[in-house]
């Protein structure tokens, strides 16, 4: 174990603000960039949070990560958007591609946005979010094109990455439902976070490089390699697949196949599909079945050793409203990880620990 910062929001914010700019992004970018990592970070997804910099800053100096790119359409064909994210940084490709097909949704009651080419688009769930907000419903498959590091159901070696699936539901009245998950057992970034903690991950989630079981979270993080586990068996593996062929192969025209592994940069390619509940059927009645279903679920009574029953996305955001208020937890190895990454891109990592940390 090692120590952990217990960092303020504003302070937080502040100090992000600075590492990004060092990638020479616009104030739009650098705010967006900052505030999609740090949102994963408040919704308890530390994998996807700010902890992500140091790999984007190496990216960014192979040339891998374009900063102040933009989507680029290359099919427009109604209710069929294809875009090319040029490699610029997911959090501003995944909400251009998310803002191009709710424009599109809403005019014509549905869209598929197949996006390929964006650099790593973060917590998937942000995208759902931002359809739900307005109105609609989504799922979004989701390849990734890095060293692979998960293996298929029976394999013993790493072929794929941690593909996310995500689907939201809008709810008028209540917050969305949105469930967004990796497809191994757990995501990549949870094993960089447990080494850089000195923690074991759980049992049942790992390989080492003779395919033998192992909860040292190193396997995955340096060499010699093994491999990340589908969460599931054969169903976790099957949706991993899902998400490879349909955001990967027929998105992005790209899967993890022919990834090289020297490169820093991560890729992901995602099929999203946006639908206007509105336009398919009543949306009263669809809504007053759903929040009676969510009801009626969550009435089950508290199994042993539960709380009760939570539906997807009150995690998040039980975690953004204490993390909000108490300030952001960030381990010591990460922290310094990102003011290596900050000296990297030429930003004075003294002036990024005292912003954050003060003194
Ligand atoms: N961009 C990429 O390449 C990439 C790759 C993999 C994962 N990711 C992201 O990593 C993040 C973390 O993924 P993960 O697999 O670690 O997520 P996770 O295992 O924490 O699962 C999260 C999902 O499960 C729901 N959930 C959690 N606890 C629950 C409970 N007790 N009852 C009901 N629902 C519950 C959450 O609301 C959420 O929808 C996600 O945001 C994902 O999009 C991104």
């Amino acid at each position: 174990m090692n120590d952990t910062h217990l960092i303020p929001l504003p302070r937080l914010q502040a100090a992000m603000h600075l590492v990004v700019r060092g990638f020479g992004s616009s104030a739009d970018e650098v705010a967006a960039v900052a505030g999609n990592l740090i949102e994963a970070n408040l919704t308890g997804h530390d994998s996807h949070g700010i902890g992500m910099l140091p790999r984007y800053a190496d990216a960014f100096l192979q040339g891998g990560l374009q900063p102040n790119a933009a989507v680029s359409t290359e099919l427009d064909a109604g209710a069929l958007l294809r875009l090319n994210g040029n490699r610029g940084f997911g959090q501003v490709i995944g909400a251009q591609a998310m803002a191009l097909g709710i424009e599109r949704a809403k005019a014509l009651g549905t869209c598929v946005v197949a996006l390929g080419n964006s650099h790593h688009l973060g917590r998937i769930g942000a995208w759902a979010e931002q359809a739900a907000a307005a109105g609609l419903v989504s799922m979004h498959f989701v390849n990734v094109i890095s060293r692979g590091i998960v293996a298929p159901f029976g394999g013993a070696d790493a072929r794929f990455g941690t593909n996310p699936f995500c689907a939201g539901v809008p709810l008028t009245g209540r917050p969305p439902v949105i469930l967004d998950f990796a497809t191994s057992m757990i995501a990549q970034g949870k094993t960089r976070v447990a080494m850089n903690k000195g923690e074991l991950v759980d049992d049942g989630c790992l390989i080492d490089d003779h395919g033998r079981p192992t909860r040292e979270p190193r396997f995955t993080v340096v060499p010699p390699f093994g491999a990340l586990l589908t969460f599931g068996g054969h169903k976790g593996f099957g949706l991993a697949m899902m998400c490879e062929l349909l955001g990967g192969a027929l998105a992005a025209g790209m899967t993890q196949r022919d990834a090289d592994a020297s490169q820093r940069r991560v890729l992901n390619g995602m099929f999203s599909v946006l639908v206007d509940p509105a336009a398919l059927a009543d949306r009263a009645g669809f809504e007053g079945e759903a929040l009676a279903f969510i009801d009626w679920v969550r009435a089950s009574p508290p199994r042993e050793g539960f709380d009760g029953v939570l539906i997807a996305g009150e995690p998040e955001r039980a975690h953004r409203a204490r993390r909000t208020v108490e300030g952001v937890p960030v381990d010591a190895t990460t922290w310094q990880e990102i003011l290596d990454a900050a000296t990297k891109l030429g930003v004075d990592a003294a002036a990024v620990q005292a912003t954050a940390l003060g003194g």
